[in-house]
């Protein structure tokens, strides 16, 4: 009687074990719900090599990104899978006073309202720039407005900032900022269990705002300084976007002195503010050395945060093959990288390194990343690349990224930056030494226990 109830209880636990891991196991293979807040290299693929090509394949350009952003919002979007090997580097950075977890983010674009800045952390981003956000709503330019270049692995847009308005945005990094609790009684009962199952676990990182100026409005500066008002208080940096090709005169800011006078006016206006936000210039890929000379020099004059290089091109390369090479609009994607890069090696010379730059166009892989990091960029953005080889890109990049600062004997990400400009990156590695050890004195003595006896 006794044996049978023990082999009874024997049979339940055996079933009630292997069920159990039969369910959790195919759960943790074929989702993104594993634990640990990362998704399964299955679903990673999934949306990788059969969602984002039939997507490409079947929407249009600007279609496919709305559905990019719903299926985020639905929290589909695939989780970052972290690298061992990442661990073994230091990749967060100190920049502008800020610390990034990791070096690479989301470039504007993308996220035009701020409508899914935790999903695209989540993706493995380490911060996330939102916009370009104009002071009032605005359509944008008519559609079509996005063309892809797939056989250049590019892309045109003449969206023409198409914004919801800084007002939308305000409300939208408010709840990023404070997330509600879910409200379990509004959750269908299929996320219900998975939540309960595998609550979210969400990665950390910072949010950019990058503002622009209205179509229609006579007063661009004026633009610029009511955004600041509006949006400060609730990014980690905000980025003056002067470099769009879509905004008609919106580039002529960028001569020497309509440059000086917007960000001294935009920097007045952010020292006013409670919360001193840094503040970003973007720049486009199109300057001459005698512009980009004049531009850095104001730069340094008035003492901006720093720089994000580059923007799209109005540059058609020769070779490009796509039948929308003729569009009109800004390219972005492979065909920009190496534009690009050139423009932040200049830049960061002219700087003589003391203006931290962002550096972006045409990454998508971890080489690309190295490159922009070795040419002067403190850190990286990403975005047309997404388009061609899904969101497990990040996951990629930053492990290809890791596997070559090791290969290179660089434990930190500070060991690559600059590392192709040899005086300076040795200069401020001297300063940075010299630094720790004024720093390491300080609190020597300062900790330095205190004998009475020598006051007595
Ligand atoms: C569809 C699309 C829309 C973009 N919209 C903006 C924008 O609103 N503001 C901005 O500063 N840059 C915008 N960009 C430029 C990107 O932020 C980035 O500077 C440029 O695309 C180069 O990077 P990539 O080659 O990785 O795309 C946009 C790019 C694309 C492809």
């Amino acid at each position: 009687m006794l044996h049978q109830a023990a082999q009874r209880v024997q049979r339940v636990v055996i079933r009630t074990a292997v069920g159990t891991t039969v369910v959790v196991g195919t759960v943790e293979w074929a989702t993104h719900f594993p634990s640990q807040g990362r998704s399964s290299q299955f679903y990673h693929d999934l949306v990788d090599h059969i969602v984002t090509p039939t997507m490409r394949r079947i929407l249009d350009p600007e279609t496919a990104h709305h559905a990019g952003i719903f299926f985020a919002e639905q929290g589909l979007s695939p989780r970052f899978r972290p690298s061992a090997l990442e661990q073994r580097c230091v990749v967060s950075n100190s920049v502008f006073g800020k610390t990034f977890p990791n070096p690479i983010g989301l470039a504007a674009g993308f996220d035009k309202d701020g409508e899914v800045v935790q999903e695209m952390l989540d993706l493995g981003f380490g911060f996330v720039e939102i916009g370009t956000v104009t002071p009032q709503a605005q359509p944008g330019n008519p559609k079509p407005r996005m063309f892809r270049l797939v056989e250049d692995l590019g892309i045109i847009n003449r969206y023409g900032f198409n914004s919801q308005g800084a007002s939308t945005v305000e409300k939208n990094l408010k709840s990023f900022r404070s997330p509600q609790p879910i409200d379990s009684a509004k959750l269908s009962w299929p996320r219900y269990i998975w939540n309960f199952l595998y609550p979210p676990r969400h990665q950390s990182g910072l949010v950019g705002v990058n503002i622009g100026k209205n179509k229609n409005s006579l007063d661009a500066i004026g633009d610029y300084v009511c955004n600041i008002r509006q949006l400060s208080s609730l990014a980690d940096y905000m980025v003056l976007n002067i470099s769009s090709p879509n905004t008609a005169g919106l580039r002529d800011l960028q001569q020497a002195n309509s440059l000086r006078v917007l960000l001294t006016t935009c920097l007045t206006t952010r020292n006013e503010m409670t919360h001193r936000v840094p503040l970003l210039v973007k720049l486009a890929p199109d300057l001459t050395d005698e512009e980009l000379d004049q531009i850095a020099n104001v730069c340094l004059e008035v003492g901006i945060d720093g720089i994000i290089i580059t923007n799209t091109t109005n540059h058609r390369p020769a070779d490009l093959l796509s039948k929308h090479r003729g569009e009109i609009g800004g390219l972005s994607g492979k065909p920009v990288k190496d534009q690009s890069t050139e423009c932040i090696r200049r830049l960061f010379r002219l700087t003589d390194g003391k203006i931290p730059i962002i550096g972006v166009g045409g990454v998508g892989s971890g080489h690309d990343a190295y490159e922009k990091l070795k040419a002067g960029a403190s850190l990286v953005q990403v975005y047309s690349m997404m388009v061609y080889q899904g969101p497990g890109v990040i996951s990629r990049i930053r492990h290809d990224l890791a596997t070559l600062m090791l290969e290179n004997g660089q434990r930190s990400i500070v060991d690559v930056i600059g590392a192709d400009h040899e005086d300076i990156f040795w200069r401020k590695r001297e300063e940075r030494i010299a630094q720790k050890r004024r720093r390491d004195t300080r609190i020597s003595i300062e900790t330095l226990p205190v004998k009475k006896t020598e006051f007595a």
